[in-house]
């Protein structure tokens, strides 16, 4: 998706950083959901995100100097969304609620009302083997394409309720220290995976599977290039942890509808934030 181009910083000590946690980003997730009814918003929109992509580097990424910068400076931040709002911001069972470290899930103990299992490869079973129907749906045709194209898939992290969430934040927080945590484990109510919005994705083998050198691998590649033809964007892109709060996830995919996220991609806006025009979710309030 997004084609922005990240700002100056090192993707070595990034990685470095992210690898040291990779035992335990097993336990970190996303969770699509059920399509549901969408309620249209009456909230009116919010000012476009106020931190620029190339903006305030975290002191972890820029105390190395490993990889240049590109040339060329990152396109501003457009305005919201072109689309007119169809769906709430604000409800969980809407596709396009926006959730992070600003906006939790309202009721905190959302839970989808249309889980199902999709019938694709699954790594994983029980709870988090399921989306919500309309995610589910549009995850079934991606990885049928997926498929088709020679690239293998499988559903590797999906719906995490907040009872789960509480264990698996807590799991980050005891091995890495809440700092750390925080930049890749949603506390409990702030998780994207509670919607069933979202989902995790590996590839047929596992490899590299929640580590960075997963982005280089042909699940990841062809989902970022193809995933907004079935309503998916990359929710947590590289170097835009300024905005999403998270540091890069190439595997968590978050469903936003075709039309919506085939108009961000096109756009070249990386963020739902900035998108949606919601600001920048950096830390928690
Ligand atoms: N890893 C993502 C941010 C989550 O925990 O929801
Ligand atoms: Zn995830």
């Amino acid at each position: 998706m997004a084609s922005r181009v990240p700002p100056a910083t090192s993707r070595r000590s990034f990685a470095r950083f992210l690898a040291a946690g990779a035992g335990l980003t097993v336990l970190a997730a996303c969770t699509p959901e059920a399509p549901a009814a969408v309620a249209p918003s009456s909230s009116s929109p919010v000012p476009a995100a106020t931190i620029s992509p190339s903006a305030t580097p975290t002191a972890v990424e820029s105390t190395t100097a490993a990889v240049a910068p590109p040339a060329q400076a990152p396109a501003p931040p457009s305005a919201a969304a072109a689309l007119p709002r169809q769906f709430s911001l604000t409800d969980p069972a809407s596709p396009w609620v926006v959730v992070n470290k600003h906006r939790p899930l309202a009721p905190a103990d959302f839970a989808p009302a249309d889980l199902v299992k999709p019938k694709v490869q699954l790594a994983v079973s029980g709870e988090a083997a399921l989306l919500n129907s309309t995610t589910a749906a549009a995850a079934e045709e991606m990885f049928a394409a997926a498929a088709r194209d020679g690239v293998a898939m499988t559903l590797a992290s999906g719906y995490r309720s907040h009872g789960t969430q509480v264990v698996t934040y807590n799991g980050y927080v005891a091995a890495r220290g809440q700092a750390d945590a925080d930049t890749a484990s949603a506390r409990p109510g702030y998780s994207e995976h509670q919607t069933g919005w979202a989902f995790d994705i590996a590839d047929g083998g596992g490899v590299c599977g929640f580590q960075p050198c997963f982005a280089d691998q042909p699940a990841a590649v062809w989902a970022k290039a193809n995933g907004h033809r079935f309503g998916f964007v990359v929710r947590y892109p590289w170097m835009f942890h300024p905005i999403t709060g998270y540091y890069y996830e190439p595997w968590h995919l978050r469903y936003i509808g075709v039309e919506a996220a085939t108009d961000m991609v096109g756009r070249g806006i990386s963020t739902v934030e900035e998108y949606f025009g919601v600001a920048a979710a950096p830390g928690y309030a």
